[in-house]
């Protein structure tokens, strides 16, 4: 049977109603400059709304409020509280409450962000019920499974229907991997619109290089949480044990993931790391970009940090078997130093402070891809979505 619009011959109102996933810290800085995009873009298209959901993956204050406070992040429209958990527990409760929420409220699409359980269970909960999935940060691969977050991107790639690739690298590997029924984008990497959005206001606001009594470049800045440096003791005082060492010739700086925290409290073992690395909480964005950019180097395992660090024209090293972001180690900004032990670690340090500044390039993208996604969602659920799958952009 016909309908009576079609017969009059008007079109179907498009339903532009967007649905986006948070949950951890690099989860809400990535939204932030989507929410940006969005705000712009609803000035000409009035029916572009979206809904915020916080799964309360990160709780504390300091690894999820203050990113909202200092980011104008609207408060979420749904906060799951799920907390922390096993991974299969924490996804599967992710899933059953997104998928309450989505089937309530009829979004036209879902925006996955990133490489978190989070990120994940938006995506796997609105591809059952046949919600189009647009997954930022698409494509980046270490080809390693044991890595929590490889397993998190694999999944989210392939359930997803647009997969914005930060670089033309992660659009290789999705290329390779046959992505024939998504279409693939290359717009630049949404942390770089991030830090061009607040460098400014970071620059003018914190104040924590003098608060701590620093001076500019005399210091190193170092994070560590990733699963495979924090999940058994002894490679946490591999790592914090070089740490330490490098610090009786320039301080260590160490804004330190709760994550770390509770290991090292569980054994007993803050107060004798605190008494040779300034141990502080984990600091808001707008510090941390200041930190980054007065930082002489970053030793870092975070994903996002050493990428930040160019941003920032600050040499990084990498504490992990290996760095998403290649582009990064052939200009030279990135030195991967597997921290396999005390020795080694130390030495790359040592070899990476007395390293020039890396290459110039741009291989980021021109600081708009918040706002070309956006534009690309737009046009995607008006209509191209047939014919265009399996294309690139
Ligand atoms: C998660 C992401 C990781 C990302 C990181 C960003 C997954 C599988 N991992 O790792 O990709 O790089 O976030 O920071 O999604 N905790 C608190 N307070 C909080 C949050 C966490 O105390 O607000 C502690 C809890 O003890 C928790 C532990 O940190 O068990 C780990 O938290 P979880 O979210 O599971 O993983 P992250 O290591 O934060
Ligand atoms: N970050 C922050 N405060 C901190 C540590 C990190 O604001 O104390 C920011 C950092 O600037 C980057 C993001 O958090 O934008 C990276 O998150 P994280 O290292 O937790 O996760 P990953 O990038 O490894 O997934």
């Amino acid at each position: 049977m016909r309908c009576p619009l079609q017969l009059q011959g008007s079109k179907p109102k498009v339903t532009m109603k967007l649905c986006i996933v948070v949950g951890a810290r690099p989860n809400f800085i990535k939204a932030a400059p989507i929410i940006t995009a969005i705000k712009k873009y609803q000035k000409k298209y009035p029916d572009l709304t979206y809904f915020l959901i916080h799964t309360g993956q990160h709780y504390d204050e300091n690894m999820s409020e203050v990113f909202f406070k200092e980011m104008g992040i609207p408060m979420p429209d749904f906060h799951l509280k799920i907390g922390s958990g096993a991974h299969g527990k924490q996804t599967g409760e992710m899933i059953g409450q997104i998928e309450e929420i989505l089937i309530a409220e009829k979004p036209a699409m879902l925006i996955s962000i990133g490489d978190t359980n989070s990120t994940l269970a938006g995506a796997l909960a609105a591809s059952k019920l046949h919600i189009p999935v647009a997954h930022v940060e698409a494509g980046l691969r270490l080809f390693n499974k044991h890595i929590p977050e490889e397993v998190n991107r694999l999944l989210t790639d392939h359930v997803s229907d647009l997969l914005f690739v930060p670089t033309k690298l992660a659009k290789d590997n999705l290329l390779k991997e046959g992505m024939k029924s998504a279409t693939v984008c290359l717009y630049g990497d949404i942390m770089y619109d991030a830090t061009l959005q607040f460098n400014k206001v970071a620059d003018k606001t914190s104040k924590i290089v003098e608060r701590m009594g620093l001076t500019s470049k005399n210091f190193i800045l170092a994070t560590v949480h990733r699963a495979e440096n924090t999940a058994g003791i002894e490679q946490t005082t591999r790592i914090l044990d070089a740490f330490v060492q490098i610090g009786k010739d320039l301080q260590v700086v160490m804004p330190m993931h709760p994550r770390t925290k509770h290991l090292l409290q569980e054994n007993k073992l803050f107060d004798h790391y605190a008494a040779g690395i300034t141990i502080i909480d984990p600091i808001g964005y707008l510090d941390m970009l200041v930190m980054e950019k007065h930082a002489r180097l970053i030793v870092t395992d975070s994903g996002g940090v050493q990428k930040e660090a160019f941003f920032q024209d600050t040499p990084c090293v990498t504490l992990f078997e290996n760095s998403p972001w290649q582009e990064l180690i052939d200009l030279g900004w990135i030195t991967v130093v597997p921290p396999k032990s005390t020795e080694a670690i130390v030495k790359g340090v040592k070899k990476a402070l007395k390293n020039k500044k890396g290459g110039t390039g741009s291989p980021y993208g021109d600081g708009n891809c918040g706002e070309l996604m956006i534009k690309k969602i737009i046009s995607f659920l008006n209509g191209d979505k047939k014919g265009k799958k399996g294309k690139e952009e």
